[in-house]
């Protein structure tokens, strides 16, 4: 599999912290892959990230996205453009007076030629499906759209990996489903997505999970290898989603469930079948 940021046995300590905030930490993001990264408040995730676009630097160890090093003072800038990332707040990541203008102002200073830029602006647009409202103004959209056009001025830079670090966070269930419904389809459209995020249902649908304990990596592997085993993400401090706590629950009740399910589909489906041979 291809690589495309990678990370090699990094220390990071924050000045005057006597515990490193990331701890020898190695780990791959791949071509196209959604990668879920989570972990208890204060694991390290959001300072892995900027280890990743050169707002902090390594201690010890290597980053590089793709063939750029992040710490060298000619590639950063080409990093930058690579890893687009969305934030937690919605209301912080507006900086214009329209949609449009905002997805725009995240071109500014690329030097694009006009019809380049209006090209782009549009595509990143349709692409997080909020061509009709290029117009609104800001406060007239809802914390999900708000976060799409945040998604949408991180494409227009034509990143090669989208970064979210918390972008749901703050926003209510329909919001949040209709961001993750962003992602699915970028996802499906091959780009590369690393979601950060403490909402461990929001990650059933990632192809692989890293889970971060006092920066380290404590358990990886897929939605199905991680939630095999939720003693293990207990003891970091980290919970099961319903779906698979609903199961524990129905497997100590004697209901047969020969693997763990993880659509709410094909569970639902399961117990049909149980409920009529009966
Ligand atoms: N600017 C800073 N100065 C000193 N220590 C910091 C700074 N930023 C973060 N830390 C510490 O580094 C550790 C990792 O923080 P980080 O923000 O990466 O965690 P996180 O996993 O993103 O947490 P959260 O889930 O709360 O966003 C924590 O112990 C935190 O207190
Ligand atoms: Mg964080």
């Amino acid at each position: 599999m291809e690589s495309q940021i990678m990370v090699r046995d990094i220390v990071f300590r924050y000045p005057g912290q006597t515990e490193p905030a990331l701890n020898g930490l190695s780990l791959d993001v791949y071509k196209g892959e959604w990668l879920a990264i989570v972990g208890h408040n204060g694991s390290g995730k959001s300072t892995l990230t900027k280890l990743w676009n050169g707002l902090l630097l390594p201690q010890e160890g290597e980053v590089r996205v793709e063939t750029l090093d992040p710490t060298d003072a000619t590639d950063v800038w080409d990093v930058r453009k690579r890893i687009g990332v969305v934030f937690q707040n919605p209301d912080n990541q507006f900086v214009g007076a329209t949609v449009r203008d905002d997805v725009a102002f995240s071109l500014e200073n690329m030097g694009l030629p006009r019809q380049e830029m209006v090209r782009r602006i549009d595509d990143s647009l349709a692409r997080v499906g909020l061509s009709e409202l290029a117009d609104r103004e800001p406060h007239q959209l809802s914390g999900g759209q708000k976060q799409r056009v945040a998604i949408a001025s991180a494409l227009a830079m034509r990143p090669h990996v989208l970064v979210l670090d918390e972008a749901t966070s703050m926003l209510d269930p329909i919001g949040r489903k209709e961001v993750i419904e962003t992602v699915q389809q970028l996802v499906s459209e091959g780009m590369t997505v690393v979601a950060i995020t403490h909402e461990l249902d929001e990650v059933l649908f990632a192809d692989r999970i890293i889970a971060l304990s006092k920066g380290k990596i404590a358990m990886t592997g897929t939605p199905e290898d991680v939630f095999q085993n939720p003693e293990a993400l207990r003891a970091i401090q980290l919970d099961v989603p319903f779906i698979v706590r609903m199961q524990l629950e129905l497997k100590e009740r004697g209901i047969p469930l020969d693997r763990l399910m993880l659509q709410h589909s094909e569970l639902v489906n399961h117990l049909c079948r149980l409920a009529l041979k009966k």
